[in-house]
């Protein structure tokens, strides 16, 4: 059964409670939906050494790509500040597999949400099409 923007944005919620951040104290959750219907969810993991932290966006995408499911429909993110937007590098990372029509969904609740595209949210980003003018 294909869920609706609002489930998925109560599981990547509920998912919250697995971020590992023992360090900022600052939980962040991510979930993939890819083009063939399959959930990813991720969460931010910390480390002692801070740098290699990894954020809740990548480590949801990872999971898709790590399973072969490269097609994103829609990734939400929700955290724990007012409209948790994704970080520098996270929009990087985003643009590598997401395309013009994949959704960027920032959610407070299920209530209470915003639908960006790339685009909106990474304009005239360093991609793949870059290195093929070459
Ligand atoms: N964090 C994310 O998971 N995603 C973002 O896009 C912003 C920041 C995490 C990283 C770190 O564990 C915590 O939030 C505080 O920076």
């Amino acid at each position: 059964m294909k869920k609706d923007l609002k489930e998925l944005i109560q599981i990547a919620i509920e998912n919250k409670k697995n971020s590992y951040s023992p360090y900022s104290k600052f939980k962040v959750s991510s979930l993939v939906l890819t083009k063939k219907g399959n959930i990813y969810k991720g969460v931010n993991i910390e480390n002692a050494a801070y740098s290699v932290t990894i954020c809740a966006e990548r480590s949801a995408l990872a999971g898709a790509i790590s399973a072969g499911d490269r097609e994103i429909d829609t990734i939400i993110i929700t955290g724990d500040s007012n409209m948790t937007y994704p970080c520098g590098v996270c929009r990087q990372f985003m643009a590598e597999f997401l395309d013009s029509d994949s959704k960027i969904v920032i959610a407070n609740s299920v209530d209470d949400y915003k639908i960006y595209g790339l685009d909106d949210i990474l304009p005239y980003n360093f991609s793949k099409k870059d290195l093929e003018e070459k």
